[in-house]
């Protein structure tokens, strides 16, 4: 794997000064944007398979890449059923560095996540738990919107519940992870650096090997929560 892997620059340096203006503008109107068909579609590929399954709790690896992490998630978690989702074909089709079989209870879809996010809202379906692991840090000061804390349809994600975490190696994101979810009323929410016993994605692999710091944001969403939004 590959250990020359740098971190992250920007002349953003600390949470963006327009960050809780912009949540706060997309707690007030939700995202709108029509549901594309091939989402539906593997939205509702997901759901015979865990109908299938016999309806387990939900862990959704979000941003999967080649779904290194779902496979690991799966295979920690043999009574969940676990969906990564990523928008590249390409990424999902590839199962790099997969070390076996597919577990039985996981499943890798082709989905956009705003699109996805809303149809899990939608049907009801809760998670019991969220990962969005080093996600695109869109570091520059204009890219705000780009970051997941900053995107219109985060309110959807956090609806769903239970408890999330988010990684990456540019703290000022998980910063800002935090901050919106404090905004969203999310209590109990740790942001710290993090130092993984054993990675699970590539990009964990990458960083790891390459000497970084990396930092994580852990939250547990209460009902209370997930009842008002
Ligand atoms: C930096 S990679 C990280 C992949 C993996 N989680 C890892 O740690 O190795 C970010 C991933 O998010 C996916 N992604 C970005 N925006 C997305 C969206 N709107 N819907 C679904 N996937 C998305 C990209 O295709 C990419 O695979």
């Amino acid at each position: 794997m590959h250990a020359n892997s740098r971190p992250v620059t920007s002349r953003q340096t600390e949470a963006h000064s327009q960050l809780a203006r912009l949540v706060a503008r997309h707690v007030a109107s939700p995202y709108q944007k029509p549901i594309m068909p091939y989402n539906r579609a593997a939205f509702d590929l997901f759901v015979q398979h865990w109908r299938a399954a016999g309806e387990p709790p939900v862990i959704l690896d979000a941003g999967c890449g080649v779904g290194l992490s779902t496979y690991h998630l799966a295979a920690q978690s043999p009574h969940s059923f676990v969906v990564g989702v990523d928008q590249s074909a390409d990424r999902i089709d590839r199962k790099t560095q997969w070390p076996g079989p597919p577990p039985h209870n996981a499943l890798l879809l082709r989905a956009e996540l705003a699109d996805f996010w809303r149809l899990m809202g939608a049907a009801a379906i809760p998670l019991e738990r969220h990962y969005l692991l080093y996600p695109n840090p869109w570091p520059k000061i204009g890219h705000l919107g780009r970051r997941w804390h900053g995107h219109p349809a985060f309110p959807a994600a956090i609806a769903l519940g239970g408890t999330i975490e988010c990684r990456s190696n540019w703290p000022v994101y998980i910063e800002e992870f935090g901050m919106a979810l404090r905004q969203l009323g999310v209590t109990e929410v740790a942001v710290e650096p993090y130092a993984p016993a054993r990675p699970i994605t590539p990009f964990e692999i990458k960083y790891l090997a390459s000497g970084q710091q990396l930092w994580r944001c852990h939250a547990r969403i209460s009902q209370e929560i997930v009842a008002r939004m």
